[in-house]
């Protein structure tokens, strides 16, 4: 199929359109950068420069390419956020999320494209109450902190509209909290390097459940959403959701770190604000069963557990 990435130089991107060509696609990806253009055609994706937020420059992209398929992963995040400020660290992928996603939309209506997939994400919106991990039709979090309402909306406003497509039987793809090259779970990543300084404190009980994902099996999920299966929201996690007082630790050990310091909320939010306290403490977890069923997809790492290990190494399992 003629597949046109938008978004494809970030860590989707790069894990992606290697499992794309391999599958037979043709590929176009789409980057701002002349740079990047040069690591898509070492990929064998053909390079297109394109601003997101540039309604005419996505228009005549995709007049261009007339894409069969547009995979929409588009985010501004190589920055570590500052999550006292989410909404202000996510202020552009707020855009990119709903403009970027208007424009596609216009764009992809020009020329007939069957297929519309998105990015959005799973873990901290859901809802923080009841079940400790929530499915795709649970709801999402109707008192978010303050700090996080605008990027919930920018998630409900790109998610709705998508759904809203249904001639380009739409798919909306709730990743979890990805590891493994390009994130911050990688051996050179933020994350671990703050584990390894033990600057990642474990936050009042730790209780808030993580939704983990390993990039290739974000890729590999991404890549049957393109050749087929029924529209809808999907969560895209592994098998293993657990809490922050069991992956933290467990991630140290990995380290051969010492294990993580403990804080308590009332401190914690002076450093990481609400968000981040709420990120420690409060958020539940996300089921793949969906994913399981409908899009025939498996993880290959079932369990953060083994995956972190496979990826940084260290003692085995406990
Ligand atoms: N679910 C998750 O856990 C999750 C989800 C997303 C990201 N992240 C993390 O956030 C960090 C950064 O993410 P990332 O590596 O994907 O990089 P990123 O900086 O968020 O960029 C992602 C893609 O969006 C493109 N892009 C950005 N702004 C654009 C614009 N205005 N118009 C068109 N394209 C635009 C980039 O292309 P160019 O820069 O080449 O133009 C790139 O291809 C990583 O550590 C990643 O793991 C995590």
């Amino acid at each position: 199929m003629r597949v046109l990435v938008a978004g494809a130089t970030g860590a989707v991107g790069r894990a992606l359109v290697p499992v794309l060509r391999r599958r037979g696609h043709e590929v176009f990806g789409t980057t701002r950068s002349p740079g990047n253009a040069q690591d898509l055609l070492a990929m064998e994706a053909q390079p297109v420069i394109m601003d997101g937020l540039n309604r005419t420059e996505v228009l005549e992209t995709v007049r261009e390419v007339e894409p069969e398929v547009i995979v929409h992963q588009m985010t501004s995040l190589a920055n570590a956020p500052d999550l006292k400020h989410f909404d202000r660290e996510f202020a552009l992928t707020n855009r990119l999320r709903t403009e970027g996603a208007d424009y596609l939309i216009a764009a992809a209506r020009q020329v007939g494209t069957a297929r519309l997939i998105v990015q959005s994400y799973t873990g901290w919106p859901n809802a923080r109450e009841g079940e400790a991990i929530k499915s795709e039709s649970d709801p999402l979090d109707a008192t978010p902190p303050r700090e996080m309402t605008r990027t919930l909306e920018s998630i409900r406003e790109l998610e709705s509209k998508v759904l809203a497509v249904g001639e380009m039987a739409p798919v909306v793809l709730r990743y979890g909290a990805f590891y493994g090259p390009g994130t911050p779970f990688s051996s050179d990543g933020d994350v671990v390097g703050m584990v390894r300084q033990r600057k990642l404190p474990v936050v009042g009980g730790g209780g808030g459940v993580w939704s983990f994902v390993h990039i290739d099996d974000v890729a590999a999920a991404t890549a049957l959403a393109v050749e087929g299966g029924p529209s809808g929201l999907y969560n895209i996690v592994d098998d293993d959701p657990a809490p922050v007082s069991v992956w933290l630790p467990e991630l140290a050990r990995i380290l051969e770190a010492k294990p993580p310091i403990h804080v308590p909320a009332w401190i914690a939010r002076f450093l990481i604000g609400e968000p981040g306290v709420s990120m420690m403490t409060r958020i539940r977890g996300s089921s793949n069963d969906k994913a399981k069923r409908l899009l025939r997809w498996t993880p290959v790492c079932g369990s953060w557990r083994e995956g972190f290990r496979r990826e940084l190494g260290g003692p085995p399992a406990a």
